[in-house]
């Protein structure tokens, strides 16, 4: 086995402390740190992502009393959010501090933050007693990884085991990336849906609370991202049975993959075969990039996604599904 996985946490702060990368759980995903304010340790992200320079990153904060070194002009009702979701899987934009680098927001005026909830980041970050920048750790134009075999199989080729880690702390508990919400204006604006809601969201604020603009600024927004290599094909539970057998016919070899929530209806056959039938939707957001990864690693000919209801949790699915189902035209996985 090689030297990059460790469930060593002094190992993971010695890593980022000397300028390394450190792959580490959070609640949502696996995130590709390294300390926030090293350009040249941020680069090495870039790079062993094959992520263009341009995608800002988030930055991982201890906690909420490290939001003012990053961020200026913070609304009040922002830092109510801050306060009532964090620890948590909410990432804030915001207006940045003057001395925050371009290389972490893409030259944008904006940077992200979040205080992750998962005990072993947090252990980490409050060790470390500084913010790492932290995308999900897998290559550009894959899916997010849920678990630490994940990453390695993704980024080992590209991480140094004289200088980067992965940390092992299981599979990661929601299993989708943070709900991401611009409060940089007048009124929050919600770029990535995930598990803090629409709803939580404008309770909090007391502001309603608009949806993506038509300015696409966080590529994990970009229509075809979360994709796997072989085709999605969406469709909803009423439509499961003419989907499955129009997708016999369009890949006449091969197995067809299905992701959704159970569905006693669905008869699996030689070639169709469930990838994932989660009992809720919090188990289909917790298993859904794994499920998606294995139709690339079982080469299937096709998935397909049967979106769950637009509510909670099963909001953000049905959007990386959606994506995972768009076009692959110009973009990958952030
Ligand atoms: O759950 C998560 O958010 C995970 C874990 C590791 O924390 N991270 C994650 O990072 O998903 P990443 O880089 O794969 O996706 C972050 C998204 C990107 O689409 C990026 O463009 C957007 O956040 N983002 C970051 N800073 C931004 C900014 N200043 N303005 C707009 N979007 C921003
Ligand atoms: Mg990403």
């Amino acid at each position: 086995m090689t030297k990059l996985l460790t469930s060593d946490v002094d190992e993971a702060v010695t890593a980022l402390r000397s300028g390394g990368l450190v792959a580490l759980p959070t609640e949502t995903v696996y995130g590709l740190a390294a300390l926030a304010r090293s350009p040249e340790a941020v680069a090495r992200i870039f790079a062993a992502k094959g992520r263009p320079l341009d995608h800002p990153v988030i930055v991982h904060l201890p906690d909420a009393t490290y939001l003012d070194d990053w961020a200026v002009e913070v609304p009040d009702w922002a830092r109510r959010l801050g306060d009532s979701c964090w620890p948590g899987p909410l990432t804030l934009v915001l207006r940045k501090a003057r001395d925050v680098g371009g290389y972490l927001t893409g030259a944008q005026p904006t940077i992200g933050l979040r205080v992750p909830a998962h005990p072993v980041a947090h252990e980490v970050l409050t060790r470390l007693g500084q913010a790492v920048a932290a995308p999900s750790a897998n290559r550009f134009g894959r899916v997010s990884p849920t678990s630490a075999p994940d990453v390695y199989r993704d980024l080992g080729e590209f991480l140094d085991p004289a200088t980067d880690r992965i940390l092992d702390g299981g599979p990661c508990p929601i299993g989708v990336e943070s709900t991401i919400v611009d409060v940089s204006g007048d009124a929050p604006r919600l770029l990535r849906p995930g598990s803090v809601t629409a709803e939580q969201i404008a309770a909090v604020t007391g502001l309603p609370l608009t949806d993506e603009g038509p300015v696409v600024r966080a590529p994990g927004t970009l229509a075809s991202h979360y994709a796997p290599r072989c085709p999605v094909l969406l469709t909803v539970s009423t439509d499961v049975q003419a989907t499955i057998a129009g997708a016999l016919e369009t890949h006449p070899m091969g197995t067809i993959g299905l992701i959704g929530l159970a569905d006693d209806q669905v008869r699996q056959t030689e070639r169709v075969q469930w990838l994932l039938s989660a009992a809720t939707p919090d188990a289909l957001a917790r298993g859904v990039y794994s499920a998606l990864r294995r139709a690339d690693d079982q080469a299937m000919s096709a998935v397909i996604a049967i979106l769950p209801p637009d509510t909670g949790l099963g909001r953000a699915v049905a959007d990386r599904l959606r994506r995972a189902g768009g076009s692959r035209a110009g973009s990958g996985s952030s």
